[in-house]
């Protein structure tokens, strides 16, 4: 196991009615922006609760509305204008991780005298941030505990993840019958994007971390068993609430720090929404399987292994049957349970026009992964998923 530090200064108010702690934004001063998406939380009810409270607390609230799925830098920007223009001392994001990320970057850009795109492609620049707060309503991205934050410019075609210490957030709510709205796209989406999440740091190749893979085998566990609950019975309290807590953890660093990840399904994905604007959890769910087949090799071999026995409870004896298993089961999981699609043409892309430059720029990203991916072998990933 590698030396880490390990470091979530976010403080985390979970459960029912835990919105309540937004009055603890008055000790941060007087002037919030709010950010949020494209109504959702005014139709269930939750923007009027925290207005109220925010009200009742003496904090005036300004907004940033209609923050798209995959955030805009353009909706990045009027954010950090809106920060300047009314002196803005704290940025509160309800939503899911579309409006988490991008009241991040509004965060830095408010404390930045560049432009904010800078802060998406050089992470480095990140320096400071107001004070982040976010109410959870989609439990995917665990962006509401980490360093992250993804921007695109869809003029260029370009998505990228930055980070910063500055970014984890300050308090988060974690209310799961939140979540009891989100729409079953999203909900498979969101399963199998914290599936990612875990997969990207349990194929990693550290022996010595037996402690992450064990726990990382958990989460995948629960998503596997809480999704297809969350799916049938959208207002069922225990699912939604191990799969916020389990979406969580699959990114703050527990199950990653000390192993030495390298995250490819990520950036091969990126590319996806850059160039195709898709539903990232979707992306992840035709790319995952298609890569698992890619890489799994001599060298892999008993990693897949341990994934089918532990998770898939596969009792074979013979290695690579059970590994090829495991993957046939995680394909049919997000086909046949999660009910999500299968390949990139169900999801509109129909022709590899793309796919070099796309594989060029994500290339970079796995270099350094479990197998080191080239060019050339992105191509044939988002062939076999075509
Ligand atoms: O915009 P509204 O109206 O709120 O609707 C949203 C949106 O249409 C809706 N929604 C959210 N909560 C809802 C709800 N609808 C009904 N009831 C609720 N309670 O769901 C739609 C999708 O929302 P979005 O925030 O885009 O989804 P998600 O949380 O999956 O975030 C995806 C973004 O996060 C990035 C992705 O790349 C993508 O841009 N990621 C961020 C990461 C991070 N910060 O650590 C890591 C991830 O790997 C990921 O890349
Ligand atoms: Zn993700």
């Amino acid at each position: 196991m590698y030396n880490f530090t390990f470091h979530v200064p976010t403080t985390i108010h979970f459960g029912k009615g835990q919105i309540s702690h937004l009055t603890e934004l008055a000790d941060y001063g007087s002037r919030a922006l709010l950010c949020y998406g494209g109504g959702s939380i005014k139709r269930n009810g939750i923007y009027d609760q925290a207005l109220s409270i925010l009200k009742d607390a003496g904090v005036q609230v300004f907004e940033l509305s209609g923050v798209e799925p995959n955030p805009r830098i353009q909706t990045v920007r009027r954010g950090v204008e809106l920060c300047h223009q009314n002196d803005i001392q704290m940025v509160l994001a309800i939503g899911g991780g579309s409006t988490i990320d991008c009241a991040k970057v509004v965060a830095a850009g408010a404390k930045y005298d560049g432009d904010a795109w800078d802060l998406v492609i050089k992470p480095e620049l990140i320096k400071d941030a107001l004070p982040i707060f976010s109410v959870l309503t989609l439990s995917a991205t665990g962006s509401e505990m980490d360093a992250f934050a993804v921007i695109s410019d869809m003029t260029k075609n370009e998505k990228w993840g930055t980070a910063g210490e500055c970014l984890k957030p300050t308090m988060s709510v974690l209310d799961p019958t939140y979540t009891f709205s989100v729409p079953a796209r999203q909900t498979a989406a969101g399963t199998a994007d914290m599936m990612s999440h875990t997969f990207e740091n349990y194929f990693s190749m550290d022996d010595g971390a037996y402690v992450q893979k064990r726990m990382a085998e958990a989460l995948l566990k629960t998503m596997i068993h809480y999704g297809p609950i969350a799916l049938a019975h959208p207002d069922d309290y225990d699912a939604r609430a191990n799969l916020m807590w389990a979406a969580s953890h699959a990114i703050n660093g527990m199950v990653g720090d000390g192993c030495s990840p390298a995250w490819c399904v990520h950036p091969m994905e990126h590319e996806l929404s850059a160039f195709y604007d898709i539903t990232h959890g979707e992306g992840l769910a035709i790319l995952t399987p298609a890569w698992m087949e890619h890489v799994l090799s001599a060298d892999t071999v008993a990693l897949f292994a341990a994934y089918g026995r532990n998770v898939w409870g596969l009792t074979g004896t013979e290695d690579e049957a059970v590994a090829r298993e495991a993957i046939v089961r995680t394909r049919e999981f997000f086909t046949q349970t999660m009910h999500m699609p299968a390949t990139l043409r169900e999801v509109g892309i129909t022709d590899e026009k793309n796919f070099e430059v796309m594989a060029k720029k994500a290339a970079d990203g796995c270099k350094g992964s479990f197998v080191p991916l080239s060019k050339d072998d992105i191509v044939e990933i988002y062939r076999a998923a075509l």
